[in-house]
Parts: C-alpha cells; structure tokens; sequence
C-alpha cells in the first residue's frame, strides 16, 4: 500500500506540528509530511519544518481578497504536493466547504477540548468559566461544521484549582502530543471506518 502523504496546516508555534514530525521520524506514524503551510509569515511552525528538511510556505491570509481566492491557494500547493491527508495542528481558521469538499474525509483537526462541549477559538478560556473538572482533548475529522466532525481519539485531563489558561493547556498539550499522532497513524494503518457520525478501530 502507498505511504499517505501529509500536509500539515498550522497558524502558530507548532508543537502539534513537532509531535507529527517526530512520529514519522521515529517511524511510530507511517507517513511522509510533504509540505507545512501557514496561514501567518510568523508561525514558528515554518521554522520548526525547515529545521528538519520539510518544505514550509506561508500562504499569508492577509494578501487574499477573501476566503475562497486563500483557500484555492492553499489546495494548489497541498495537491501539487501530492496529498492524501490534512491535518490541522493548531491552524487558527475554518475552512469553507470548498476546502473541505476538496479532501472529503481526509482532513483531521485536533481540538484542545472533549468536543462536543467548548468547541471554537478560546477552549481553554470557556472550560475554566464554566468550571467543568475535566477537560481534555480531541482528534476528529472535519466536516463542513466548526468542531463538528465524527471523533477519532480523544483523552481527558482534570481541570485543577487555579488553573489558568496556560496551566490547563500544557497539561492537555501533553495529551495532544500522545493522541494526534497515534490517531494518524491508525488513518495510515486503514483503521479508521466511519459510519455517519461513529468511527470505530478496527483491530
Ligand atoms: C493546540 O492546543 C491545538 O489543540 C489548538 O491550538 C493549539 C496549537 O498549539 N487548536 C485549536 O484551538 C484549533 N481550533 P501548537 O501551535 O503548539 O501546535
């Protein structure tokens, strides 16, 4: 079977991003990353793809005229890449149902919360005003909602006294780093079947 090809979309620092990069480098995803792209000329990310090798563009959201004309982008570079699977590590944007039609099935977003409670921009922020005791996070596929798509792995933390925003993130970052790339590589394996809104693994 092919290798899938990764295109790996991200806003900011990246560690999402480096967490990918060091499963396939340790061989615990069976993938190769094509291309990194960002949507803002100063995402550490670039830097991050550079460091190993990895080609790295920004496609600055500011020089478009609109979603569609940045999207369109966007789809030109992962296809001329040769992309089979995006992922969303920390890629700050939603994505027009043109997007998502164009890789039906194969985007993957991960989402610093236990969707379907405190989806959008400010999980973290939301958790800790509503008080919940647990949070978490989650990797699902995107459909053409925000936050919305059928849930492949997901892993919960506890929400401590006195969190702040920065506290609870690391701690869920910890498990971002653990359940994104195992997800991954249960997409590469052909594990994954999803049925409406249920993806089971399959052994
Ligand atoms: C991660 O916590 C990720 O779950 C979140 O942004 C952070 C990116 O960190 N994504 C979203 O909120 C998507 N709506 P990183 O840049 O260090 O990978």
């Amino acid at each position: 079977m092919a290798k899938e090809k990764l295109g790996v979309l991200c806003s900011g620092r990246g560690t999402d991003l480096q967490s990918i990069i060091d499963a396939v480098k340790s061989g615990q995803i069976d993938a190769t990353i094509e291309i990194v792209l960002t949507d803002k000329p100063d995402a550490y990310a670039l830097k991050r793809a550079e460091k190993e090798g990895i080609t790295a563009v920004c496609v600055n959201r500011k020089e478009y005229d609109g979603r569609q004309p940045f999207e369109e982008e966007l789809v030109r570079r992962l296809d001329a890449a040769g992309v089979t699977l995006v992922i969303l590590a920390g890629f700050m944007r939603i994505l027009t149902p043109y997007f998502v039609r164009h890789y039906k099935g194969r985007i993957m977003n991960i989402h610093p919360a236990l969707l379907p409670s405190f989806p959008g921009a400010h999980a973290h922020r939301d958790v800790l005003a509503y008080g919940v005791k647990v949070s978490g996070c989650t990797v699902h596929f995107v459909d053409e909602g925000t936050d919305s798509g059928p849930i492949i792995l997901q892993a919960a933390v506890p929400v401590l006294d006195g969190d702040t925003e920065e506290t609870l993130g690391a701690r869920v970052l910890e498990e971002e780093h653990k359940i994104y790339p195992r997800a991954v590589q249960l997409y590469c394996e052909g594990r994954l079947k999803v049925d409406g809104r249920h993806v089971t693994i399959l052994p």
